[in-house]
């Protein structure tokens, strides 16, 4: 009996399926391999997720894009949202928003909601530099699923905002070349799907460390043509995000790795990301040097010729892998 206990914890080891202990921590993880690993939700906490779990096809017919929510913030009401409902007109004329300005889409990851802390942060600080429309995408129906369903269910729900998009432009005007979209983990592969359901025409598209696990190989992870220039930013390689460059430009903040500066755990490294990101908005200050290749990268070795990380300059373009270093603590 014990020999059989023994065997079968080794047999559970060797498949990469032994259930990690420290709260995320994600030191044991191995892409392809683990059957566990610690992910975030909208406020930082770890939650075990198993990415064996099946995906529960109920639960995506009920919980999709269809339940998008649409928040918009301006300048004139910077914390309280005007809701826009797709193929409601009147819920636009009756709102702030104006189609002269850019518009700027937000959307969170898995066990978030529009009231995480990725929204208030990045919103802020676009509404602090530009007198913009920021829509707060909430998919909260969906996100809040297990992981394995929810990531099936991302091109839907990114289909769905594209499609909010497209007839939210058709309707009240608006500029594809001021679209920028920004997403954070699952987010980032919801807003891919959207820039390409809009047929690639939003501007910028920033993802904000894609989530890594069960998007490996995946045709509906974010790439290039999403938009006109899509950049990647990656904090949490290889664990929580995905290592491998997955836009135009791809952007590897000390290394790119976990430990980020400041963090010691996974799931702090891959939220970094979108820190990173509201500070580089609100003073663009984190230069990117070209990298020759990915180890160059990794090892945060680049020294090729410099471009912006993040900020929401709608006339940025670029291509190729970028290292820099950054500081532990904002504006870092
Ligand atoms: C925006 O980016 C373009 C292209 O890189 C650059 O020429 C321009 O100076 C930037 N604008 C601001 C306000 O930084």
């Amino acid at each position: 009996m014990k020999l059989v206990v023994v065997l079968s914890a080794l047999v559970a080891l060797c498949a990469g399926s032994a259930i990690p202990v420290v709260p995320g921590d994600n030191s044991h993880y191995v892409e392809g391999e683990s059957r566990y690993i610690w992910m975030p939700d909208g406020e930082g906490v770890p939650h075990l997720v198993d990415l064996q779990e099946p995906v529960d096809e109920d639960f995506l017919r009920t919980r999709n894009g269809a339940n998008n929510q649409y928040w918009l913030y301006t300048r004139r009401n910077p914390t309280n949202p005007q809701v826009i409902v797709n193929g409601n007109a009147n819920t636009i004329w009756s709102s702030n928003y104006a189609a002269s300005r850019p518009l700027k889409v937000i959307v969170h990851g898995w066990n978030s909601d529009g009231n995480s802390a990725i929204n208030p942060t990045i919103r802020d600080a676009f509404l602090a530099v530009s007198d913009c429309n920021v829509i707060v995408v909430d998919w909260r129906a969906l996100a809040n699923g297990l992981y394995a369903t929810a990531a099936s269910g991302v091109p839907g729900v990114g289909q769905h905002l594209g499609n909010f998009l497209v007839w939210l432009i058709n309707t009240a005007g608006g500029n594809w070349n001021n679209v920028h979209l920004v997403g954070f983990s699952l987010g980032a592969h919801v807003v891919a799907n959207a820039g390409r359901q809009a047929g690639g025409r939003p501007v910028r598209v920033t993802g904000l460390d894609p989530a890594g696990p069960l998007w490996s190989g995946n045709g509906n992870a974010i790439s290039g043509n999403a938009g006109t220039y899509v950049e990647c930013i990656h904090t949490d390689g290889g664990l929580l995000g995905i290592f491998n460059p997955s836009g135009n430009a791809d952007f590897y903040p000390n290394g790119g790795r976990n430990p980020q500066p400041g963090c010691s755990l996974s799931t702090c490294s891959h939220s970094r990301a979108y820190d990173l990101f509201a500070s580089t908005v609100h003073s663009s200050h984190l230069n990117g040097r070209l990298c020759g290749n990915i180890n160059q990268a990794q090892n945060n070795q680049c020294s090729g010729s410099t471009l912006q990380m993040g900020n929401g300059n709608l006339s940025k373009r670029g291509n190729g892998l970028y290292g820099l270093s950054t500081g532990a603590n904002w504006p870092f």
